[in-house]
């Protein structure tokens, strides 16, 4: 085997693994580079995006304009500048949620419209900029519910109703929200009856068991909740303790001695096996320093 052949490949392999390195490149893809901002940047954003830039990207890139970034592999550059103006904010966008090593990864950093406000803020250092139309695909398009609930004594009955906010930010009744209602417990909620859906009026009626324990006054914490697995609504649950329920006193888990209680309300058993073991640990430790000082003592006498 000729040693001298394997070597000059070995160092072809490394040279083109190196170039491959230095090469690579932060691609963005195309449908990420056509993205708006979800609104038109006003001067309230650039302020704001000045200080998400100050706190998390001046570190690295410096000062806008002022070409004094960090001198790092790759060189993050002057985002004033050419190299950074000329991308796109969907572009500019993508990269600042995504990141690269060095650049830490802002998705869960920098909410949303504060990584829109930077971009706005950056925008400002370059006077060629005009902004694309905002896009309208990033508002909220989903029913936007909101709960109420009573309790009606007429009919003895709890009532859900629904509102929901329209389009011109009027308030109507939601028909065909599926509601569902919890009861507080110690651990958790309890659900109360079957789901119902609202009618006409944004109304949903619910039975209400009559055996069901409240706290010693009777009274009920209920939360009513929109029934919506795949998250396509915005809702606000309702929640409100009504006296409905059985009277019952019950004390409460730290109320009676039990071992998982405080320690004052722990169990007489318990208090005294823990005692008498501490007492027979320290009787111990204190037999034996007295045997080693009479050990002592017999061999210095
Ligand atoms: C830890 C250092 C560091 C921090 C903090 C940092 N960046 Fe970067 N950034 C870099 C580096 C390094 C690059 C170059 C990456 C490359 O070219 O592969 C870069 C590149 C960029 C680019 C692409 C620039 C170009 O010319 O293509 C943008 C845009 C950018 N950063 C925006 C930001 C914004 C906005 C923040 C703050 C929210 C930020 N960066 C925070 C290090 C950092």
């Amino acid at each position: 085997m000729c040693f001298k052949k394997q070597f000059f490949l070995l160092l072809i392999f490394a040279a083109a693994l190196g170039f491959r390195v230095t090469a690579q490149t932060w691609v963005v893809p195309d449908d990420q580079k056509a993205v708006t901002a979800p609104a038109k940047f006003t001067p309230a954003m650039q302020k704001q995006g000045e200080q998400v830039y100050t706190k998390n990207c001046q570190s690295c890139h410096g000062l806008p304009g002022k070409d004094n970034w960090v001198k790092l592999v790759p060189p993050p550059g002057d985002l004033a500048k050419e190299k950074a103006q000329k991308q796109t904010d969907g572009e500019i966008f993508y990269r600042i949620t995504t990141g690269k090593v060095p650049m830490p990864e802002f998705r869960n950093i920098i909410p949303e419209d504060d990584r829109w406000n930077v971009i706005a803020y950056l925008r400002t250092f370059n006077p060629k900029y005009v902004q694309p139309e905002p896009s309208a695909k990033t508002a909220f398009t989903g029913r936007i519910v909101t709960l109420a609930m009573q309790y009606s004594e007429p009919v003895k009955k709890i009532v859900v109703t629904a509102h929901e906010k329209l389009k011109d930010n009027d308030k109507a009744p939601a028909a065909g929200i599926e509601v569902m209602l919890y009861v507080k417990r110690f651990f958790g909620n309890m659900q109360v009856g079957d789901m119902k859906t609202t009618n006409a009026k944004g109304e949903a009626f619910f039975e209400f068991p009559a055996d069901l324990p409240g706290n010693s006054a009777g009274n009920v914490d209920i939360t009513a909740q929109v029934n919506d697995p795949k998250n396509q609504m915005k809702a606000t649950p309702a929640a409100a303790t009504l006296a409905i329920g059985v009277p019952t006193s019950r004390p409460g888990l730290t109320e009676t001695r039990a071992w998982w209680s405080t320690r004052g309300k722990a169990p007489i058993w318990l208090l005294l096996t823990y005692t008498l073991s501490v007492l027979i640990v320290w009787g111990f430790i204190v037999y034996i320093v007295v045997s080693v000082m009479k050990i002592r003592k017999l061999s210095q006498g």
